[in-house]
């Protein structure tokens, strides 16, 4: 896909389709206003006519358009004017191009209204751009075996309504836009994949092919006996039930200084949950195989920094394995030792997330880090909290998950902060060892993390739930490639201070 800025007359755009917007009073979009006298007013005509109402997302194609460079035009409806922000902007542009996937037109050029500059300026609106058609393009690699569906005919998209000072932001943003669509091919393709081939063993390779492909990357795989070697008992205690063997997965970006404290980011990979011996019932266990949608985040997101040579220092840290019952698994009651010395009684198995990720958060500490972000589908309260719109923030500092909220809501991939006061971990009480890996059933989102923010202490960290988020079930089962959106938005910040 080539994206272009177009900084002339929409008249003289270089495309086979001009995508224009019409509000749902009749208001004609400002690029529908400048073709609308130069097609011989088929679009004031369509609308007064009652042909289009504008209505948010609808759609029309005009064809054998003369009077322009264009031969068609794409009517999209932008719902109400003064609700105009960058969700109905987004589900404007999403509907356009489902719309033209239907069709074999190659080239486009996008003249939408756009919200306020102060929501979306030319950098935003590039970067939106790429972004959202990267993200609307996206075909699971799935394994039907019947022909493939051609490939769309669409190859070039200009964004237009640019001015001349516009033109580098814009540019900068649909770079940007690109490269977040790479990481969110790789976010979904790898989340997407079944747990028979996305086994821990895939997400290492899949690691080394990232490394691979830049400059600034250095990858490490632990293997069994590595892990051994790092004494991380809770990790190889729910690794130890499945014939896979388990991999944890170091993948380095040194885009920054030398020595800079680098920003640690830790992945819940469990590539299929049965719950273990704890086991979870059956309708819907299928969709566990998304249950390593954190490391297929930290994956994608160290690709997008790898795309964009982001100046920063990045560590990206996978626990992988399965959670398996069998005659090896850990049963409930069992005690084991962390690679912090702390023990665990593990009263559910079912809770194993939390589990391999504090291991993996505690390997973090030698990396001195700036900070710590993990990313997991860790708890079905979580889901219950805040159901499939926001993942759940948490942390022990405040300025940290202030921003990781920000960052959602500039990146349309929203998150809300949970409150992670001292009183949820004191729920995690044993009787026989430093702590029980579950509390029971209130505020289980947040006993979760306060679990893990029994590993973090003196670090600057937070936890993202991604339970919610990061799929959705029924006719539209799949990865959403969230919260891809979120987490590049935080490091391209992060890169740029
Ligand atoms: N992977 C699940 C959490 C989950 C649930 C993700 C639903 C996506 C959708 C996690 O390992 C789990 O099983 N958590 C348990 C914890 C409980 C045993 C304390 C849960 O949420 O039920
Ligand atoms: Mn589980
Ligand atoms: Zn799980």
């Amino acid at each position: 896909m080539r994206f272009e800025v177009w900084t002339r007359a929409l008249a003289a755009a270089p495309v086979d389709c001009l995508i224009v917007g019409v509000f749902d009073n009749g208001e004609l979009s400002d690029g529908a206003r400048e073709i609308d006298a130069r097609i011989g007013r088929r679009l004031s005509a369509a609308v007064k006519r009652g042909d289009f109402a504008g209505r948010l997302a609808e759609t029309q194609l005009l064809i054998d358009v003369t009077g322009i460079r264009a031969s068609r035009v794409l009517l999209v409806g932008q719902g109400t004017k003064s609700a105009l922000d960058r969700k109905t902007w987004r589900r404007a542009l999403q509907a356009a191009i489902a719309a033209l996937l239907r069709t074999r037109i190659a080239r486009v050029g996008i003249a939408l209204s756009r919200p306020a500059t102060a929501v979306m300026d030319d950098y935003r609106l590039g970067r939106s751009v790429a972004e959202f058609t990267a993200a609307a393009l996206y075909r699971t690699n799935d394994l039907k075996s019947a022909r493939k569906p051609k490939l769309p005919a669409l190859n070039q998209v200009w964004v237009t309504g640019i001015g001349a000072s516009g033109v580098l932001g814009a540019r900068r943003g649909l770079k940007q836009g690109e490269a977040i669509g790479v990481g969110n091919r790789t976010l979904r393709d790898l989340a997407n994949l079944p747990s028979n081939v996305c086994t821990p063993s895939y997400l290492a390779a899949e690691a080394k092919r990232i490394a691979k492909r830049y400059r600034s990357m250095r990858v490490r795989v632990l293997d069994l006996a590595a892990i051994k070697r790092e004494k991380m008992g809770c990790f190889l205690a729910v690794a130890q039930g499945s014939d896979q063997p388990p991999r944890f997965i170091i993948l380095q970006h040194r885009g920054g200084k030398p020595g800079a404290a680098p920003v640690v980011l830790v992945g819940k990979g469990i590539t299929f949950d049965t719950g273990g011996i704890s086991l979870k019932d059956p309708p819907g266990m299928d969709e566990m195989k998304f249950d390593m949608t954190g490391a297929a985040a930290v994956l994608a997101a160290l690709a997008v920094a790898g795309e964009l040579a982001l100046p920063m220092n990045l560590i990206g840290l996978v626990a992988a394995c399965e959670n398996m019952p069998s005659g090896r698994a850990i049963k409930p009651g069992d005690i084991v030792t962390s690679a912090s010395g702390q023990t665990v009684e593990i009263l559910n198995t079912d809770a194993e997330g939390r589990l391999i990720l504090c291991d993996a958060l505690h390997y973090a500490r030698r990396f001195k880090p700036a900070a710590v972000v993990d990313i997991a589908t860790l708890t079905g309260a979580c889901v219950v909290a805040l159901g499939a719109h926001h993942t759940g923030v948490m942390g022990n500092d405040e300025e940290l998950a202030r921003q990781l909220v920000e960052c959602g809501v500039r990146a349309d991939d929203r998150a809300w902060q949970l409150p992670l006061t001292e009183e949820y971990g004191e729920q995690l009480k044993s009787n026989f060892a430093d702590m029980a890996n579950v509390a029971g059933r209130d505020g289980g989102a947040i006993t979760a993390a306060a679990f893990l923010g029994k590993y973090t202490r003196g670090l600057r960290w937070a936890h993202m739930d991604i339970a919610g988020t990061a799929y959705l079930g029924g006719a539209q089962k799949g990865s959403t490639g969230r919260p891809i959106g979120l987490l590049a938005e935080f490091l391209i910040r992060r890169a740029a201070r």
